[in-house]
């Protein structure tokens, strides 16, 4: 069973889809410290809710960002985590910090990458007029939003929508995404192989002739 340690800076809807999926047996792994960089973050309460320990480890304390990802990789260290999970963790961890996890960090980005990363990604999508925009579950290297892709997923974008409103259509889809690019990793079936992903033992058969198209036929 995989150690997990999940970073976050807000809310939590994310980690409140890994914590229901872990709870419902579809990832084998075990949730063992929730850290976020800001108390206030809602998310610190999810998992408290369920007995998650957790920790605030603020960055404004510190003066370097490499002090600061020295003292997230000591605790995670402390608990033995296996896999780090960015669940809406609104910091860039530097090269150190990665070379402690190789191929073991995962974020969830809110848009198709490579477009649109940064911050944002959902409000840049919407400026630039995109039909589908949608989210993306990779690896982290050390260029930010630009790691091995897991899982991405698409949505459209409706003539009435508003900004927010697309964000919420596609964080109900990172919460499908994430938990399930999670459940991957834990049971083995990832491998990175230059820069691509591959994924074992599922039937690519139901994804050969899927289409998303932005605009339905004419009736
Ligand atoms: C999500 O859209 C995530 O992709 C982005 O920040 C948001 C965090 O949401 N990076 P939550 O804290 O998981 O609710």
């Amino acid at each position: 069973m995989t150690k997990i340690g999940v970073l976050i800076s807000g809310s939590g809807s994310n980690l409140q889809s890994i914590i229901d999926a872990v709870k419902a047996g579809s990832i084998d792994g075990e949730i063992v410290l929730v850290i976020s960089n800001d108390e206030k973050a809602y998310g610190l309460t999810r998992a408290a809710q369920f007995g998650i320990p957790t920790k605030v480890i603020k960055h404004k304390e510190y003066t370097q960002r490499q002090a600061f990802d020295q003292e997230l990789l000591r605790v995670l260290q402390e608990s033995s985590v296996e896999l780090v999970v960015l669940a809406g963790f609104m910091r860039v961890l530097g090269a150190s910090f990665l070379a402690a996890f190789p191929d073991r960090v995962i974020n969830i980005h809110p848009a198709i990458l490579p477009s649109f990363p940064g911050t944002h990604g959902q409000g840049q999508a919407f400026t630039y007029g995109v039909k589908l925009a949608g989210c993306t579950v990779h690896f982290v290297d050390e260029k930010v939003d630009h790691g091995p892709i897991i899982i991405q997923a698409a949505v459209p974008v409706l003539a009435n929508d508003d900004e927010d409103c697309l964000a919420a259509r596609i964080l109900r889809c990172e919460h499908k995404i994430f938990p399930r690019a999670l459940a991957l990793y834990c049971a083995g079936k990832l491998r990175v192989e230059n820069r691509k992903v591959f994924i074992s033992g599922i039937d690519e058969a139901l994804l050969e002739d899927q289409f998303l198209i932005s605009c339905p036929a004419l009736s």
